[in-house]
């Protein structure tokens, strides 16, 4: 290893963090606004120690063993590691770190936003304004669903799951969750947790998803628990998009059976799936939950931390474990 460590960046990164990253570390590479493919990964990564990425990047197990044995670190710039194999990184002894915390907030906001934007016909709305097509003020037009007094259900009460809540409990939705076990946080007392999700789903007038992306919650939401929400319910995803069968949801959303979907995920992203622009009781975000300056400068700093530690020899504040 090189007296100054060397990190490559598969991308450019906030430019305070890429100050203080340049402050200390020999940047290998030359990161654009744009993420480097696979093969430039390889390449770079066997001038490196450490690689500073983000979501987009798929480090999979295949990847993980064909990286140079110099890696010995991989920080990223995301609390998601749905793009981390875990157990490959840990048998090739590379040590993994995330960034939670910092984007509980900013990704509850959009949660929120996501659900008013949906049950409001937001989009559809300002898009016939945009293009000129609002003619008069109609006591029928743009009706969308009332959130106060309604049931919300959270599936996954981690962090952003009880952000979500608190921030919900302002619309006066009633909060339903599951979640592995039970919730005891403040604010929450009234919360009501399902130990299944197939109760949570009867319940759930709104329904939150808030899960991480896993083997296990890959289309949970699929045709058979859409069929079990009520009818006219209104889905929001702002967690990763294979958690929900967007084929499933696409027809939910063409007979009515979902009244509304407020998103900020896909399944194959940055390409939306083609019949959702068909659809008018759809509100879309472009993976935008952690975009505010100061969350995504509070992710770039825990990633140096996490860098910033493990090349001093501590344990890094925030590690990935299996
Ligand atoms: C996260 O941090 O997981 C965000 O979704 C960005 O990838």
């Amino acid at each position: 290893m090189s007296q100054t460590p060397r990190i490559f960046l598969t991308r450019l990164f906030p430019s305070a963090v890429m100050e203080r990253l340049s402050s200390s570390y020999e940047i290998v590479g030359t990161p654009t606004l744009e993420a480097y493919g696979q093969s430039d990964i390889l390449e770079f990564s066997k001038s490196a120690d450490a690689i500073f990425c983000d979501s987009t990047s798929r480090f999979d197990r295949e990847m993980i063993e064909i990286l140079p044995d110099n890696i010995k670190m991989i920080t990223t710039f995301s609390v998601g590691y749905d793009h981390l194999d875990v157990a490959a990184a840990s048998e090739k002894g590379i040590l993994l770190g995330n960034t939670p915390d910092v984007l509980t907030d900013a990704t509850a906001d959009i949660a929120l936003l996501c659900m008013l934007g949906a049950a409001r016909m937001a989009q559809s709305a300002a898009e016939t304004l945009r293009d000129g097509g609002w003619n008069s003020w109609s006591p029928t037009q743009f009706l969308g669903i009332h959130m106060s007094g309604k049931k919300l259900g959270i599936l996954g009460m981690g962090r952003i799951g009880q952000a979500v809540a608190r921030r919900a409990r302002g619309f006066d939705m009633k909060i339903h969750y599951h979640n592995r076990r039970p919730v005891t946080a403040r604010g929450l007392e009234e919360a009501v947790y399902h130990d299944n999700l197939k109760d949570l789903l009867a319940q759930s007038e709104f329904l939150s998803i808030n899960c991480p992306l896993s083997d296990s919650t890959h289309h949970l939401i699929n045709e058979t628990s859409i069929a079990r929400l009520p009818d006219n319910a209104v889905l929001v995803n702002t967690a990763r998009g294979p958690i929900v069968d967007e084929n499933a949801l696409i027809q939910a959303l063409k007979s009515g059976k979902i009244a509304a979907a407020g998103l900020d995920v896909f399944e194959n992203e940055p390409n939306l799936n083609p019949d959702y622009l068909e659809l008018r009781n759809l509100f879309v975000l472009p993976h935008v939950g952690s975009a505010t300056i100061e969350t995504r400068d509070a992710m770039g700093f825990k990633c140096l931390d996490n860098l910033d530690a493990f090349f001093a020899g501590r344990e890094i504040p925030n590690p990935i474990t299996l």
